[in-house]
């Protein structure tokens, strides 16, 4: 598909792994292959991820974690296909995207997400340990001092390896003291992370809360002017998208996301939502942060559609029709007033194109993705009828009209145009 030229998409920066030369430019993070697949049921064949991980490349994201190579031989060999395959070929703007790994904090995980990135031409280990007290109380059973040196250690060994592009992340970051926070970070960046990857990982966060958190550490983490401030928000109450961008508006400049939100439990924050968000909004509403003027991203929307469809049909799990931006009714309009006004002008209440994220609009029903039921009008009934090439006049139009709304009051999912050319059919019958 076509650019659509509603978003006048700007030049992607050089990528220099720990700085981005436009304070303005935020780094998209997809991590559908990896907390997407972590989804109850969700698991894709090694081909279907080197597919999607195309569809993501030609979207134009920015870093694609591939997996976590040490769970199974398939993922490794996953990651080891996508590193070498998609991360060594070249995408819209000249640009090849970082392949990541995830690894735990010890040299087993990292020596193999290592091995399975390093073919690309920009591999990247993502490291994590978890820095709340629940979860280094009870799930690590270590002290504070002992979960910093790991990760410290970790960071040093990848670093080791030849790995120049590290991101750290401390899981359960939402809920974590941030004092502890500063020292952490501060310490992993002098060891060589380059990313510092900010998870709220039980999606407890308000945005509010999320945005001053990222805000506090860019402010107290020394040595923090030197790496990305990134969010990786789970959706637990329902806040991921809105977290993440509270996130940019603080400074974080790399969102991580997944296609159609999936991921653990609730979910991750929604690549198509966060990203349209920034598109349709980021003028306004975004001038926080390092930067001064708009915040953009190298997404071309228009495979948004397209890589949505893929990810729902490899992945077996199905967008709920509502869902913003993708879901099948994001673009159809039942009442008649709405029907109404879309007819007049489309922009009454559509504030983005089906088109500009890659869904062309059915020559039906005017093109307005009208459906035909209950709710609508003689307006939407009558414009149909007329595409169909029917011109009837008033008087059959108001009988035909009123038939409708008999049938359509008891037929799920509307009428269609066979159902409106019977309707036409038995009104001319009738009045002969
Ligand atoms: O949710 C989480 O904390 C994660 C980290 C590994 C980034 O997935």
């Amino acid at each position: 598909p076509a650019t659509s030229d509603l978003y006048k998409r700007r030049p992607r920066p050089e990528y220099i792994p720990n700085r981005i030369p436009d304070p303005d430019y935020v780094r998209i993070f997809d991590t559908t292959l990896r907390d997407g697949e972590q989804s109850p049921g969700a698991t894709l064949t090694s081909s279907e991820k080197l597919e999607i991980a195309r569809n993501l490349a030609k979207l134009g994201v920015d870093i694609i974690e591939a997996g976590f190579p040490i769970a199974s031989p398939d993922d490794f060999n996953a990651v080891k296909q996508i590193a070498d395959v998609v991360g060594n070929e070249v995408y819209e703007d000249g640009y090849v995207p970082v392949i990541a790994g995830l690894s735990r904090a010890n040299q087993k995980d990292i020596a193999r997400a290592w091995d399975a990135v390093k073919g690309a031409v920009r591999p990247r280990i993502h490291t994590f340990i978890a820095t709340s007290e629940i979860h280094m109380k009870s799930k690590l059973n270590k002290s504070p001092d002992e979960v910093v040196e790991i990760a410290v250690n970790a960071v040093k060994y990848a670093k080791e390896l030849g790995c120049n592009d590290i991101e750290f992340s401390p899981e359960d970051a939402g809920r974590s003291d941030p004092q502890f926070l500063y020292r952490i970070l501060a310490e992993v960046i002098k060891a060589g992370a380059t990313t510092l990857n900010i998870p709220d990982t039980t999606g407890w966060n308000m945005p509010w809360e999320f945005g001053e958190l990222i805000k506090m550490l860019r402010e107290n983490v020394e040595g923090g002017d030197n790496v990305i401030f990134s969010t990786h928000c789970q959706n637990d109450l329902g806040l991921a998208t809105a977290n993440s961008l509270a996130g940019a508006l603080n400074g974080a400049r790399q969102l991580e996301c997944t296609i159609n939100g999936i991921g653990e439990r609730a979910g991750n924050a929604s690549l198509e939502e966060v990203v349209m968000s920034l598109a349709l909004k980021g003028n306004e509403k975004f001038k926080g942060g390092p930067g001064s003027g708009k915040l953009y991203t190298a997404i071309n929307p228009v495979y948004i559609m397209p890589t949505s469809k893929m990810v729902a049909e490899y992945t077996g799990m199905k967008c709920q029709p509502h869902k913003a931006i993708v879901g099948a009714n994001a673009f159809q309009h039942e009442s008649g007033i709405h029907q109404d006004g879309m007819i007049k002008d489309k922009s009454t209440y559509e504030i983005m194109t089906p088109e500009s994220i890659g869904l062309m609009r059915g020559e039906s029903q005017s093109g307005a993705g009208i459906v035909l039921g209950k709710h609508s009008g003689r307006n939407a009934v009558g414009t149909r009828l007329r595409e169909l090439g029917y011109d009837l006049d008033m008087d059959r139009l108001n009988a035909v009209f009123d038939r409708f709304k008999e049938v359509a009051e008891k037929k799920k999912g509307g009428l269609d145009d066979d159902d409106l050319e019977s309707l036409v059919a038995d009104q001319s019958g009738s009045s002969n």
